[in-house]
C-alpha cells in the first residue's frame, strides 16, 4: 500500500532519494491553472523527475520562470499555446492532464463534459503522436467520461495501451483517509481507505470495511461518512462560492499519484494506488480499484477484495451510472 514513508516524503527534500535512475520527464497539461501550479510545485520537489515540462494556453512562461529558481534537480521548460503542445509532450514518461474548466456552484461534474471533452481529446491526440509510450494520468472532469475519450483517441491512432491510461481518483482516497482519521482520532498518515468505482457522486465507493487500521462505525455514522466522501468535491465548490473547485487538495492527490507512477516506472516494488482504468473487474468498462504499479504502468489489478453487503450494493448501483458516463465519452469520439 501507499506507504507512510512515501506520504511523509511526498514533499521531498533535495537530499532525499530512494531512486535508481532519476531520469524521468513529466509533462503537465494545464500547468498554469489552479491545480496545475501547485501540482508543478509539488513535482518540482521530486528527485526522480529530471525534466518538468509545463504546458498551458496562457501564462506558462511566468510559471516556468518562477519554478525554475527552486533549488531542486528537475529542469523546467514552459510551453504556451496549442502550437507548442507537441513539443511540450515530446518524449514524456508521464503526462498529467489538469487542463479544462472547473465546476461552479450548482453544477455537477457531467456539466463540464461539453467544455472539457475537446481539451482531453486534443491532449490524447498529441500524446499518441509525441509520447506514445507515456503514462497518461487524467485529472480533468468528468473523469468517468473523459478517460473513455482518451482511450478511444489512442485506439484510433493505434497507440492505446490500457496499462498506461489512468483516471486520477486519488483525491477520494486522500479524503477518505482524512475523514476516517478525524472521526477515529487517528493520525491520517496511518490510515488507508481504498476507494473504488468512479469519481462522481454515488460512483465514489469508499471501502471502509477494508480500511487499515480496521475501523467500524454505527450504521448512521457510516452512511454520513460515505456521503461526505462522495460529496466532498461539492463541499469545496460551495465553500469557494463561484471561485472554482478543489485545487490544492487535488494537486496534492495528483502529485501523490504522479510520484507513485514514476516510482513504479523506476522499478520500485509494492507501489499500490487506486485509479480509474480499463477493467474487467465489474461490468463497467472502466472502474477504479487498487492497482499494483510497475515499469509498464499497471502490473496487476488487485480487484475488489472482500466487500460488505452494503459495499456490494453500492457497486451494483454505480455500474449503470458508469456505463452511461463511459458511453458519453465513447460516443463523443465517434460523433466528433
Ligand atoms: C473534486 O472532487 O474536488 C474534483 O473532482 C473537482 C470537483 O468538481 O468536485
Amino acid at each position: 500500500m501507499f506507504s507512510r514513508l512515501l506520504r511523509r516524503t511526498l514533499i521531498s527534500t533535495r537530499n532525499f532519494s530512494t531512486s535508481k535512475h532519476h531520469n524521468y520527464k513529466v509533462a503537465i497539461a494545464g500547468a498554469a491553472g489552479g491545480i496545475g501550479q501547485p501540482l508543478s510545485l509539488l513535482l518540482k520537489q521530486s528527485p526522480l523527475i529530471t525534466e518538468l515540462s509545463l504546458y498551458d494556453i496562457v501564462h506558462t512562461p511566468g510559471v516556468a520562470a518562477d519554478l525554475s529558481h527552486i533549488e531542486t534537480t528537475a529542469k523546467i521548460a514552459g510551453f504556451m499555446g496549442p502550437e507548442n503542445l507537441k513539443q511540450a509532450l515530446k518524449g514524456a514518461d508521464l503526462i498529467v492532464v489538469a487542463a479544462g474548466l472547473p465546476r461552479k456552484p450548482g453544477m455537477d461534474r457531467d456539466d463540464l463534459f461539453k467544455s472539457n471533452a475537446c481539451v482531453v481529446r486534443e491532449i490524447a491526440e498529441v500524446t499518441a503522436e509525441s509520447a506514445p509510450k507515456a503514462l497518461l494520468a487524467i485529472i480533468t472532469n468528468p473523469i468517468n467520461s473523459v478517460v473513455a475519450i482518451a482511450a478511444e483517441v489512442l485506439k484510433k491512432a493505434g497507440k492505446y495501451d490500457p496499462k498506461r491510461l489512468f483516471g486520477v481518483s486519488t483525491l477520494d482516497v486522500v479524503r477518505a483517509n482524512t475523514f476516517v482519521a478525524e472521526l477515529k482520532g487517528l493520525c491520517p498518515l496511518e490510515v488507508n481507505v481504498p476507494v473504488i468505482g468512479g469519481h462522481a457522486g454515488a460512483t465514489i465507493i469508499p471501502l471502509i470495511s477494508q480500511a487499515t487500521p480496521a475501523v467500524t462505525f454505527p450504521p448512521d455514522q457510516l452512511q454520513a461518512l460515505i456521503r461526505r466522501i462522495q460529496d466532498a468535491g461539492t463541499e469545496v465548490v460551495k465553500a469557494k462560492a463561484g471561485a472554482g473547485s478543489a485545487t490544492l487538495s487535488t494537486a496534492y492527490a495528483a502529485a501523490r499519484m504522479a510520484i507513485s507512477l514514476v516510482r513504479g516506472l523506476n522499478g520500485e516494488q509494492n507501489i499500490v494506488e487506486c485509479a480509474y482504468v480499463e477493467s474487467s473487474v465489474t461490468e463497467a468498462k472502466y472502474f477504479s480499484t487498487p492497482l499494483l504499479l510497475g515499469k509498464n504502468g499497471i502490473e496487476k489489478n488487485l480487484g475488489l477484495g472482500r466487500l460488505s453487503d452494503f459495499e456490494q450494493d453500492m457497486v451494483k448501483k454505480a455500474i449503470p451510472v458508469l456505463q452511461k458516463n463511459i458511453k458519453t465519452g465513447e460516443d463523443f469520439v465517434i460523433n466528433n
